[in-house]
């Protein structure tokens, strides 16, 4: 058992509050510029550093959101006026989260797929970072759905990495979030994701099982059951629901704290709207509070408007509380389009 066992359930628990989600914001430096470059916005620290603060300095932000998961450039950072970003979150009462990977590499002898790394330093990094202020964490994997993808071996090793990245955390004082994420790209079927995401998500809990993770001091980060970006037939929103529903029934403890779902790449109001069924059709079905930990589907409406002008910092800002407060409506079941 952990030393800080009382304080991650507590951490835990306030992640996914009811009517709170968590807001992802822990783009690798290479992500945020090939957004960044995508509208013509200069891809500089100062740049990054701006946006981070505009996102972070979103009056009310709080009311939707618990915590925010930083890239270990931004946890460094100051405001314009000088002030820490971390001490920003603080004053506005938003959970400090840190993204520990060091990102999704090339897997040996497994063409085209992808194992995460970051395990190398880890218990270190996790400790300056919960001296930083820190008390949550994120990890993701990346399973690709493909022809004969994805292997066994692709499964196993990043199941394995989830897991004693999670361990670390617990050791550390920080919340686990563990991200298996089957990615949306290809044309396979929603029933070929519903088969893939039970396979991950049932190997996971058994890795997190061995390295003696507990279940609820820790996150889960899911992606939906959903058609590929290019399948044929498209599942209907029902059935995104319905069958995500499912699979984490079939796979996830009851114990976990909360299930806390990726965008992935559908647009804000797909996200929104699969995410409300979810809390509303299938409300009773639900052990865990299940919410959003979304990046493009909360930020890309506010990034569209701000394109790298401090003069359109105000409206971007209420482009990105509007989508947070439509995934805490969401989240409640209680979204409207
Ligand atoms: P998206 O919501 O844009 O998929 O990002 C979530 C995330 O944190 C991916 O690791």
């Amino acid at each position: 058992m952990s030393a800080y066992s009382q304080e991650l359930k507590a951490t835990a628990k306030a992640m996914v509050a009811p009517g709170k989600g968590i807001l992802a914001m822990d783009e690798s430096n290479g992500t945020c510029n090939k957004r960044f470059a995508a509208l013509g916005i200069d891809q500089t620290e100062d740049r990054r550093r701006a946006y981070r603060e505009l996102i972070l300095d979103t009056p009310n932000l709080s009311d939707y959101v618990s915590g925010a998961i930083l890239y270990d450039e931004t946890i460094r950072q100051s405001s314009s006026a000088g002030k820490p970003l971390t001490q920003v979150m603080k004053d506005r009462g938003i959970i400090i989260g840190i993204k520990v990977d060091t990102g999704a590499k090339d897997h040996p002898l497994c063409p085209g797929e992808k194992v995460t790394e970051g395990l190398d330093g880890l218990r270190e990094r996790i400790a300056e970072y919960y001296q930083m202020g820190a008390r949550f964490a994120k990890w993701r994997a990346v399973i690709t759905i493909g022809d004969g993808i994805p292997s066994r071996t692709c499964i196993e090793t990043n199941a394995h990495g989830l897991a004693r990245y999670a361990a670390l955390c617990q050791e550390g004082g920080l919340v686990p979030i563990v991200e298996p994420e089957v990615l949306i790209d290809g044309t396979h079927s929603i029933e070929r994701c519903y088969e893939v995401t039970t396979e991950t998500l049932k190997t996971v809990f058994n890795q997190l099982y061995i390295q003696k993770v507990v279940m609820d001091e820790m996150i889960l980060k899911p992606s939906m059951v959903i058609s590929a970006k290019g399948a044929a037939t498209q599942a209907t929103p029902e059935q995104v629901a319905a069958m995500t529903v499912d699979v984490l029934r079939n796979c996830v403890p009851a114990t976990v704290a909360g299930v806390a779902f990726l965008s992935g790449g559908q647009t804000p109001e797909q996200s929104a709207q699969h995410l409300n069924i979810m809390n509303s059709t299938h409300k009773d079905l639900l052990p865990w509070r299940v919410t959003f930990s979304y990046a493009r589907a909360i930020q890309q409406p506010a990034l569209d408007y701000w394109k790298g002008s401090d003069s359109n910092v105000a409206e971007a800002q209420k482009l990105l509380r509007h989508r947070a407060a439509c995934n805490s409506a969401a989240s409640k079941g209680e979204y409207t389009p």
